[in-house]
């Protein structure tokens, strides 16, 4: 039901007298009706939401906390992009994540961000990472090799060990630490599954922290720091550069010339495993049950990757496959591994013609923004053809599986190498059927794939 909107110091006040539009309410009861599905899964809900609002509503989730919802192409531009000095992450990335993996790009705000950003970003820079290609192919087909063939296996957990091989490779070149990196592998994991128990039953909080819960996870997320520490402790004693990013990362500098402290240091290392692995698995997943499923499209991806060389220049290879391109890029628009980005606001402002307080929390919907029927065509269909080069462009203004603006994801290069050379690799080698219709999907921190059933017959 259509609320008439409020003068007070609350997102109900948009559209005050000055502004005569209503946003629409999805009241606390309905949450609270809907509270089993939208634990289960929220994207129906969201999904419903918008189809009866329109493309933005607000979200009560208790007496006074509000949330709105957005899939309006506009106002995700200006928050992330026009007026994005007037939006900072909410606490659930600088609190509750950063207690785990502490502060580092990924979870800071302000001149801090800002300053490491600068320093990190060149060693992600295109013509930086050619030099990690021959390091991630080789890490790519450790990991893709001796695959069963012609049973039905879930590649969601190999693609988890792929993704998480390939940063461990890339931060540190050709070292002998598949344990160490095993254990790393398994505290972040098991560490976000404590995040999203704490996020989904914050009424248990207090059972988690007497329990000695918390306690244990901040003790693993110790471990990891240790593990990382003696990593770091060992490269700097043999004094031998690898070329890696942790040799680049060691040689950044702050504008007054000094090195990263060296706990920075390990926390920037965290973020980049934790952001960097779970996104690429969840959308290799995607891809390539999507490719699986579509014949067609397989057909014409094989026609592609069946001349490229992948043991020799990789720069190259990555030239000769730009249909498996398209298909990545199709398959984060059907399911982008961060489906929703949410931002706080610090002072007013006024968007659709409504204006919404300071302190307002936004959940811009990527999720949404990417199967809208306002801005593509048969949104629901799989259709790697619509990133031909020549129309990509179109899509540039509601087309973000990377964010957008300053705070755009940082590996996007590395993420794009690493997915290419993976499905090229994979469809040259094998042809790929599933027994599935429909996928299983979990919106947790990330849109994860439930099982993800695959047969691989060698071509
Ligand atoms: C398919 C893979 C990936 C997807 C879909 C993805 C998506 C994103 C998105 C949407 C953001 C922005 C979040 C926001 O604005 O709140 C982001 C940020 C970030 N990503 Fe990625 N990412 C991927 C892979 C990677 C990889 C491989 C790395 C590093 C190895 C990485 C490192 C980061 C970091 C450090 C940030 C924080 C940047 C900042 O706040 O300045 N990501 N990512």
């Amino acid at each position: 039901m259509p609320v008439k909107p409020k003068t007070s110091n609350s997102p109900e006040s948009v559209g005050s007298h000055r502004n005569p539009r209503e946003v629409h309410q999805v009241s606390q009861w309905e949450v609270f009706k809907n509270r089993k599905r939208i634990l289960r899964n929220p994207l129906p809900f969201h999904q419903e939401k918008f189809g009866e609002y329109g493309n933005t509503f607000i979200v009560r989730i208790g007496p006074r906390k509000r949330i709105v919802f957005t899939r309006e192409p506009s106002t995700v531009r200006n928050i992330l992009q026009k007026n994005h000095r007037n939006y900072k992450k909410s606490e659930l990335q600088t609190r509750d994540l950063a207690k785990y993996i502490g502060h580092g790009i990924l979870t800071s705000e302000g001149d801090f961000w800002r300053k490491h950003r600068k320093m990190i970003q060149p060693a992600f820079h295109k013509e930086q990472l050619q030099g990690l290609l021959d390091l991630m192919y080789s890490a790519i087909r450790e990991e893709l090799s001796g695959l069963p063939e012609d049973q039905i296996i879930d590649i969601f957990p190999k693609m988890s060990d792929l993704a998480f091989q390939v940063v461990a490779q890339s931060l540190f070149r050709a070292g002998d630490f598949r344990e160490d990196m095993n254990r790393l592998q398994e505290i972040t994991e098991d560490n976000q599954r404590m995040l999203i128990r704490e996020m989904r039953q914050p009424y248990l909080k207090w059972w988690f922290q007497l329990s000695g819960r918390i306690g244990h996870h901040l003790g693993l997320s110790q471990e990891a720091r240790n593990i990382l520490d003696e990593l770091i402790e060992d490269r700097m004693q043999s004094e031998k550069r690898r070329g890696d990013l942790l040799d680049m990362l060691l040689d950044a500098r702050y504008e007054d010339g000094s090195p990263m402290p060296r706990r920075q240091l390990i926390d920037e290392l965290i973020i980049l495993f934790t952001a960097g692995h779970e996104t690429t698995a969840n959308a290799l997943s995607f891809a390539v049950f999507l490719i699986a499923s579509h014949p067609r499209v397989q057909q014409r991806l094989y026609e592609e990757v069946r001349q490229v060389d992948f043991e020799g220049d990789k720069l190259k290879a990555l030239r000769n496959l730009g249909y498996a391109q398209q298909c990545i890029e199709e398959a984060m628009r059907l399911f982008p591994p961060v489906y929703v980005i949410d931002r706080v606001s610090v002072n007013p402002e006024t968007l659709q013609g409504h204006s919404f307080p300071g302190g307002t929390t936004w959940l811009l919907s990527i999720y949404e923004l990417h199967r809208s029927p306002d801005l593509w065509d048969n949104p629901e269909a799989f259709i790697p053809e619509r990133f031909e080069p020549a129309l990509r462009k179109k899509y540039s203004g509601f087309y973000f599986p990377f964010g957008a603006g300053p705070r755009m994801c940082i590996g996007n290069v590395f993420a794009m190498n690493e997915m290419m050379l993976t499905i090229g690799w994979l469809i040259q080698n094998y042809r790929i059927t599933t027994p599935a219709d429909v996928l299983e999907i979990n919106p947790l921190i990330s849109l994860k794939p439930g099982k993800v059933p695959l047969r691989l017959e060698m071509r």
